[in-house]
């Protein structure tokens, strides 16, 4: 059995030509979508996230509007910043990057966004709505891990879906995805007594432990999709996920590469989430 590579940067390429179309679209019926991005401080890892998400709006013919701020900014001035957003209507999606500095209440931020432009889903009331089925916008990594089942016709309806990791951007909305699905859904964590024996009955696998090469061929059950979230750089600088590749993709079915995978899909959900909040602007 050949297992299957899931390529998360040519889908991501694909939907971004799809959304480039759609860009179009509005911009014949006037509307320019728009992102607001802010950020605070000088963080390079930060700085990088930052240029990748305006080069994807730039890709797709789509404007972005770059605050950069001093590491200093007041948590107020942030917020009358982000109430001035909230307020133009020529603004579709507002994201603030994270981390914030430490004098900066992030929850008090994240809850100033005004939700119809609450395009990165970390606003508690998207969070609601994705918890009780509304729609409404979902954060980008969930989003994206979902995508990609999809889009190679792995079926979720039925199966043992098995979540490593609960972290309330990661692990906690993809399982309410993967329910939403119709899968049936496991969350391990840190405190799960029995990780290996769970994950080895997993139809699909996602990982989202922040562990490098946490994951090993015994806790895969031949055939699974696994879906690789983790981002870890090691001793030697290469980057690597939350599973070894190497041994976990002789059983799989099919699985997510790390670089290559879920990483590229997260900025395409930005770019689709920005779209939704737009085309909401013509209903
Ligand atoms: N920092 C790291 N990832 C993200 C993200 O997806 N959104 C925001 N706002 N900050 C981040």
């Amino acid at each position: 059995m050949s297992t299957i590579i899931i390529d998360g940067k040519k889908t991501s390429g694909q939907i971004k030509d799809e959304l480039a179309n759609e860009v179009v679209g509005l911009k014949e019926k006037g509307v320019e979508p728009t992102l607001a991005v802010v950020l605070v401080g000088s963080d390079p890892a930060s700085q990088v996230y930052v240029k990748h998400k305006k080069k994807a709006c730039e890709y797709i013919g789509m404007r972005s509007l770059a605050y950069e701020l001093d590491e200093k900014t007041t948590e107020e001035a942030l917020l009358e910043l982000i109430d001035e957003l909230n307020n133009r209507d020529d603004v579709h999606g507002i994201l603030v990057q994270l981390p914030l500095p430490n004098h900066i209440d992030e929850e008090k931020i994240l809850l100033a966004i005004d939700p119809s432009k609450d395009v990165d889903g970390f606003h508690p009331y998207s969070v609601g709505n994705l918890s009780i089925g509304r729609d409404g916008f979902v954060s980008c990594t969930p989003a994206g891990i979902i995508e990609l089942i999809k889009r190679y016709n792995i079926q979720i309806e039925g199966k043992n879906c098995v979540v490593i990791g609960r972290s309330n951007i990661v692990g906690k909305p993809v399982s309410m995805l993967l329910l939403k699905e119709n899968g049936t859904v496991t969350i391990c964590h840190s405190r799960t007594k029995n990780i290996k024996e769970i994950s080895k009955r997993a139809d699909i696998l996602v990982v989202a432990i922040g562990k490098a090469n946490f994951v090993t061929k015994d806790f895969v059950k031949e055939g699974a999709t696994i879906i690789d979230v983790g981002m870890n750089r090691l001793e030697n600088g290469k980057l690597c996920g939350d599973v070894k590749f190497d041994e976990c993709s002789q059983l799989a079915g099919a699985i997510t590469p790390v670089p290559g995978g879920v990483g590229p899909m997260t900025i395409a959900m930005l770019m689709k989430n920005c779209i939704k909040s737009a085309t909401n602007m013509l209903k």
